[in-house]
């Protein structure tokens, strides 16, 4: 039985105008588009401008939901934005998204769980709703990847894009849109995805300072092993099987990734939702974004069963499966 007491009520993205294609990584750096599109199913991926930052992204989000729906945010009583790429350390990204909106009377913060962090936000969001104590929360995914990305690095910089998401999350006691959740994470796991902060040590091997660092292949690793049990356990906890969910929607760290998950997992590529060929990996906004792409294409219908599994640097991990509702 779901404990959860909220539905999405409305839903809204937003990607930068600027285009980075494959071409235009073959003149940065030594790759090519037939290794990136064979290595990742990349093509393109969109990049904030220099005076853009991840605020601007998330508000642009927020104006895409409130122009498709007709919803209005003054009242929403918490605002929780999820992004590892925050322009301020404080004040949050949400603070600036409350200013922005000029919302009288509302909690904000940011969290950070890497690419996990959309997911976790709606968990925290539907916990929030469930106490009774809030009965409306903004919930956004937000990045600028492309601001701590090293451009002279082939092995990174030919994966991250920006963009954001937000959806409207509200109390629904009757008719509940959250069914199950699971959360994890793999902390050992932490010195194969970072960007540096204040310290430039992590348990006593030096950093390398500044610009996101990852080893691919562990994480590679990580998640082909670890996210196919994952799905089959959130699964059980929501006592469903995997056809009575219409659709799997994993980080879109990188296509070749998704299929060995799915290799091992319950679901088919033709059942899984992504964003990764046009926008690359987004993070904390990869899901949504593969969630506005499904609803443009008309794939994405209002009563299907999204399975929501976010994953990535931490090691951390979060999957929910939600009733679609609007
Ligand atoms: N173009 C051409 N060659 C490249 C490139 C590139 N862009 N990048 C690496 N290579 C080369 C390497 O130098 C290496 O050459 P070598 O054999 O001469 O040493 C060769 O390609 C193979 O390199 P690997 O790193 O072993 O390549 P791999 O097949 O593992 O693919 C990749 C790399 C795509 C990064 C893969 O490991 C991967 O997708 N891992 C998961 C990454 C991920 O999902 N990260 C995000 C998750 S969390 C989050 O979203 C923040």
């Amino acid at each position: 039985m779901s404990q959860s007491k909220s539905r999405i009520t409305a839903f809204g993205t937003y990607v930068p105008e600027r285009i980075l294609t494959n071409a235009d990584l073959e003149k940065l750096v030594e790759t090519s588009d037939e290794w990136i599109v064979q290595r990742t199913g990349m093509k393109e991926r969109r990049i904030a401008a220099p005076d853009q930052y991840v605020s601007d992204l998330a508000i642009q989000a927020v104006e895409d939901m409130v122009r498709r729906y007709g919803v209005t945010v003054q009242d929403v009583d918490m605002i929780l934005v999820a992004t590892s790429t925050p322009e301020y350390a404080f004040p949050s990204t949400a603070s600036r998204v409350q200013s922005k909106f000029k919302i009288v009377s509302t909690g904000a913060l940011d969290l950070n769980a890497a690419c996990a962090g959309f997911v976790y936000a709606l968990q925290l969001a539907d916990g929030l709703l469930c106490s009774g104590a809030y009965r409306k929360v903004l919930v956004i995914g937000a990045e600028t990847l492309s601001k701590i990305t090293d451009y002279t690095d082939r092995t990174t910089c030919v994966l991250f894009g920006d963009g954001a998401g937000a959806i409207l999350l509200e109390r629904d006691e009757e008719s509940p849109g959250v069914l199950a959740s699971i959360s994890g994470t793999f902390g050992e796991g932490g010195i194969h995805l970072y960007k540096t902060a204040l310290s430039e040590q992590m348990d006593g091997t030096d950093l390398k300072s500044g610009c996101l660092v990852q080893n691919g292949r562990e994480i590679y690793k990580w998640a082909i092993r670890n996210i196919p049990e994952g799905v089959r356990t959130l699964l059980s906890k929501a006592n469903m099987n995997a056809e009575e969910v219409e659709w799997f929607v994993p980080h879109s760290a990188n296509l070749r990734m998704i299929e060995g998950i799915n290799e091992r997992g319950p679901f088919t590529m033709d059942r899984t939702l992504t964003s990764v060929e046009y926008r690359g990996n987004t993070s904390a906004a990869s899901i949504p974004l593969a969630l506005q792409l499904a609803v443009d294409e008309g794939r994405l219908q209002a009563g299907d069963h999204v399975l929501l599994y976010g994953f990535g640097g931490g090691m951390t991990y979060a999957g929910s499966i939600v009733r679609w509702t609007i």
